[in-house]
Formats: structure tokens, sequence, C-alpha cells
């Protein structure tokens, strides 16, 4: 298996602290026959800035100890970009590093909105011939109050990443059923571990997610798998068509009921 999104290089974001973690989390993806990973660093403006040179000698050091150890995993080169106003002209100065160096670039998205100027980010992006990964769409709450927003963007062609985590509840139910409604739908095209080192959860969840994503998928379940590896060979991704999805959530439900309340109100 390949692995787009991990935080395990040491002391450069949120994820492990010592080059001792490292190693651990390197082994736990031999474990889990995970023998590709891509260390993607936050890049959050004023908290997380790591440089792509030290970000490069940092693997090739992690690299050279895996290979010393006989552990059979490689790192490879990228970012994760926490996507702002600010973003394209970091990527145009060279602030950021690609998923191995190809046109893939991943994204996160704030939590709690869509920002406005979304659609004119990717219009840049895709001038520049780059191609958007949007990691883990379904952690955002406007997302989880209707997945169906994602069906556009994915007809243009953005990518969508999945957090293996997600289809087990790891970060609440409504994450996971939006994830769950996300892979029904199409919507999501690549899954990968978001792991940060405070357990190796996030790659036992990655070798999970394959009964996990039979169940819901079938046969399509092994695109998830095969688009990480296109995505580091700078490859096409394989998508399915995408089906049309109005969300039946809770929270919708209760947008429609106020909207009646309101009608209702107007008619008194
Ligand atoms: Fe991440």
């Amino acid at each position: 298996m390949f692995d787009i999104h991990n935080h395990l290089l040491a002391g450069l974001d949120d994820g492990p602290q010592t080059q001792e973690e490292t190693l651990e989390i390197c082994k736990a993806a031999e474990e889990f026959e995970v023998h590709k990973i891509v260390a993607t660093p936050h890049y959050l403006e004023g908290q997380y800035e790591p440089e792509g040179e030290l970000i490069r000698k940092k693997i090739e050091e992690t690299n050279d100890t895996l290979q010393k150890n006989n552990i059979q995993v490689e790192i490879l080169p990228g970012h994760e970009v926490y996507l702002s106003e600010n973003t394209i002209n970091k990527i145009k100065k060279e602030d950021i590093l690609f998923i191995n160096d190809s046109k893939y670039i991943l994204l996160e998205l704030p939590m709690n909105y869509i920002p406005e100027y979304l659609d004119e980010f990717f219009y840049d992006l895709s001038v520049m011939g780059y191609k958007p990964i949007i990691a883990h769409p379904e952690r955002n709450k406007e997302v989880i109050k209707n997945p169906g927003i994602l069906y556009r963007w994915v007809k243009e062609g953005v990518i969508f990443q999945l957090n293996a985590g997600s289809l087990f509840g790891v970060y609440g139910p409504e994450v996971k059923k939006c994830a769950i409604d996300l892979v029904d739908n199409y919507l999501v095209q690549v899954i990968a571990s978001d792991c940060h080192g405070e357990s190796m959860a996030g790659l036992e969840w990655m070798a999970r997610a394959k009964r996990k994503l039979e169940d819901i998928c079938g046969s399509y379940t092994i695109q998830f798998f095969t688009n990480a590896e296109y995505i580091i060979n700078d490859e096409e991704i394989i998508c399915e068509e995408p089906t049309h999805f109005e969300s039946k959530s809770f929270w919708n439900f209760l947008d429609k009921f106020n909207f009646s309340e309101r009608d209702n109100t107007k008619k008194d």
C-alpha cells in the first residue's frame, strides 16, 4: 500500500517529536504493508512553515536509517497546506512541496466552512498545471451537513482524500456517516492514514479499511489504493462517475424544518 498523507517526520508539526517515534511509525507501516509514505508536515502560515530543504534532509536521513535497519519502507516528500488566500503566492514562490514532486498538491480546508475563494483558487491552480487533493473532506462541517456539495468539484477534477480512521468513527459518528456517504456516492477517490504518530492507529485503519470499503462499494475498493500509487507516480487517477447525492442528515432536516416554520409564520 501507499500512503499519501502522513505526519511522521519528527519535530516539524504536531506529529512525532523524536526520530525514535518516526522509526516506530515506519516499523508499523511495514507490518501493515504500507511501503511508500509521503511525509506531509503541516504548512500553516504563522504556525508551521517547514522549509522544503529541511523536509528533504530529514527524509534522506530517515531513509538511510530505514535501509540500515532493513525496514522496507520509503519516505517521499510533500506538505499538507492549510488553504489561505495567500496559498497561490506560496506556490509561486516554491515554498510548497508537491506530493513526491508531482503535479498533485495536498490541501486542508478550514474545519468549519468552505472558503468563498475556493473556486478561484482551483482555477488559478489549473492554469498553473497543478491538481488539488483535498484532505479529509468528511471532517469539514459544511460537507458533513451536505456531502453532495462535493459533486460539482469532483466533476471538475478535484480529488478528495478520505482518512481511513473516519470509516471507523475515530473523529466521531457524524464524520463516520459523512465518510460512508462520500464513498457510497464516489465523491472521494483515494484513502490515506493522516497518521500523527500519537499511535500507529492511522496505519492500522488503512489496513482494515479494505474490508470496510468492500462492504460499501464492492470492487471499486481497489481504486482507493491504486489511486494513491498513481498520485505518487504523477499519473492520472481513475475515478468512477460521482452520483448526485442529497443529504438526509439531521442538519438538513433541521434547515428544512426551520424553513417551513418561517413559512408558517408568514401565513399567520
Ligand atoms: Fe494531516
